[in-house]
């Protein structure tokens, strides 16, 4: 990525605006960096490295001396001008979920499985975030005594939803607190001081939300293991930001919580916050804003008698290590 020519495609939504934080908390040097985004938002301007940079209109031309291009403008964007950039030259490093389960397409978390990265055909697809937040604290378990069965119930922030979600749960909030009818515009239940199945569609064949059915194949895909069982339960909270999973997890092998802490202490992006005297666990809070999974709670699942089945909970800014700090990881890789 150094001394590249950078566009963000995105750039003024939620995790777009992370990918320029990112660029310039991580020092990168660039040749030079390109906001793309839609009409709306043509001629805004955006601060980089003291610099205002004016926001572009994505136009099929947008990519002439691009090297990369980091995409979140959701799926639709993704398939009309991922393949437009690719030919005008650049790599592409892809946060929708258009390419993710595309064979020829690697998808990759840098700490599980960089090596993926090379054999990359012009796109590199970003995972979903309760994967990646559920994946970095399990690779390093998996390595050592292969997981077998994965059941995770997803605690999803606002911000998952992208910028216009995180507004409806502030305003919705505030109407509330003021006693003032709200009605939701982007979801269609009531948001403050309530919690719902994720808003996306229901497979009338399975139960399962397309969230849930991305937690389940990408794991597969990533950990590059089609024989682990996977269950998910995901659930959109009023958090404004950072997602939270609770996991359950059977090894192959028995397993104790001290061994799964010695696994984790030494995992690249991960940070055990565990402290049971004090009952101090993950919290979004503590996960907003930096880019390692917290995990806590780990203990040994007493509804499983053979020990080899593990309960832990974990929360990650899902706008940071869950997409935007992702891809930038992946795209330094490049
Ligand atoms: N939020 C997350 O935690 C997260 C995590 C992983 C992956 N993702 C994926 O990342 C993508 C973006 O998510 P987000 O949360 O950042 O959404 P968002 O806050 O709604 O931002 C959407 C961005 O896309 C741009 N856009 C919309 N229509 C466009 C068009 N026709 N042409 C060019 N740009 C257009 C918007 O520009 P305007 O401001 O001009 O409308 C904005 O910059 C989605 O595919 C999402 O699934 C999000």
């Amino acid at each position: 990525m150094r001394n590249k020519n950078v566009a963000i495609v995105g750039a003024t939504g939620a995790v777009g605006r992370e990918f320029v934080g990112c660029i310039e908390n991580r020092g990168i040097p660039l040749a030079s960096l390109k906001l793309l985004a839609s009409p709306r938002s043509a001629g805004k301007t955006q601060m980089f490295r003291g610099q205002e940079l004016t926001v572009e209109t994505l136009t099929d031309d947008a990519f002439a001396g691009v090297d990369i291009a980091l995409f979140s403008a959701g799926g639709s964007i993704s398939r009309q001008y991922a393949p437009i950039a690719v030919k005008a030259g650049a790599v592409v490093v892809d946060n929708s979920s258009t390419f993710r389960t595309d064979t020829a397409v690697p998808l990759v978390i840098p700490e599980i499985n960089a090596r993926r990265i090379k054999d990359h055909k012009g796109i590199i697809a970003n995972p979903n975030c309760a994967a990646i937040t559920t994946l970095v604290p399990l690779w390093p378990i998996h390595r050592s005594n292969p997981v077998r069965r994965l059941i995770v119930s997803t605690y999803q922030a606002a911000s998952g939803g992208g910028a216009a979600l995180m507004e409806e749960l502030e305003q919705s909030t505030r109407a509330y607190l003021d006693g003032n009818a709200y009605a939701p515009k982007v979801v269609k239940y009531p948001y403050a001081f309530n919690l719902f199945s994720h808003n996306t569609a229901i497979d009338m064949a399975t139960g399962y939300n397309d969230e849930e059915s991305k937690v389940i194949k990408e794991t597969k895909k990533i950990f590059e293991d089609e024989r682990i069982a996977v269950s998910a339960t995901c659930i959109r909270v009023p958090v404004l930001r950072a997602h939270s999973v609770s996991m359950t997890f059977e090894c192959e092998r028995a397993i104790t919580p001290d061994e799964v802490r010695g696994l984790l202490e030494k995992a690249p992006g991960v940070r055990i916050v565990d402290d049971w005297a004090n009952n101090y666990f993950p919290m979004p809070k503590d996960a907003s804003g930096q880019g390692d999974v917290l995990a806590g709670r780990i203990r040994t699942d007493l509804s499983d008698l053979s020990g080899k089945s593990i309960s832990m909970f974990v929360a990650a800014d899902q706008l940071l290590k869950g997409a935007a700090l992702n891809a930038v990881q992946i795209a330094e890789l490049l």
